[in-house]
């Protein structure tokens, strides 16, 4: 079995879509959720589903021991950041390399990095009149989202689409793959 945490700091609409399409899975399953904020939605999601959580902070995340022991008391394998605000620290990156993926709305390296989050992102998408915008799913290296791409998909925007309508194609299709980009990456873990 492979032990997934998903990390997120907001209402965490991926983390429960992936929750939910793992369900039927047989070697793999959601085995924590960690956020950095103690008000995030996805905790009060954990909570009605019975998940594991961990709440740290960033204080917290600089302290190695106490991350690295929260994840092998849960055995982790594998780490999915989904919404999550906090820069991944060098040593999680180090205990699990190749073994962290994140998933950022935009076709990267267009719109990322530090302080791109979220709305931020379709506003920035929308101000710069982009004709289209997409969702990159890579893994995490040691800076905001540049760490190599495991695949890209893309949607069109119309030039009277708002940066919330930007904000829906996108989620669409946030749902739409990020579960199965996961499952892959995971079946191979398992072989
Ligand atoms: C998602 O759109 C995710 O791609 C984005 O935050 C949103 C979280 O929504 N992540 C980033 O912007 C990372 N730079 P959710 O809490 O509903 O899953």
């Amino acid at each position: 079995m492979i032990n997934i945490a998903i990390f997120a700091s907001g209402t965490g609409s991926n983390a429960q879509n992936i929750f939910n399409q793992f369900k039927a899975e047989p070697k793999a399953h959601i085995a924590l959720i960690v956020s950095n904020k103690d008000d995030a939605g996805v905790l009060e999601f954990a909570e009605q589903h019975e998940i594991p959580y961990a709440i740290l902070g960033k204080d917290e995340m600089d302290d190695e021991e106490t991350v690295m022991a929260t994840l092998e008391y849960h055995k982790i394998d594998f780490i999915v950041l989904a919404g999550y605000l906090l820069l991944v620290p060098q040593y999680l990156i180090k205990a699990f390399p190749s073994r962290i993926v994140n998933i950022h709305p935009a076709l990267l390296p267009a719109h990322g990095g530090k302080g791109m989050y979220g709305m931020k992102v379709h506003e920035a998408v929308k101000a710069a009149g982009d004709d289209e915008t997409g969702i990159t799913m890579h893994y995490v290296n040691e800076h905001f989202d540049e760490g190599e791409t495991i695949a890209q998909m893309r949607c069109d925007i119309a030039p009277n689409d708002t940066a919330d309508d930007i904000r829906r194609k996108v989620q669409a299709l946030e749902h739409e793959h990020y579960p199965q980009v996961i499952k892959d990456l995971v079946k191979k873990l398992s072989k």
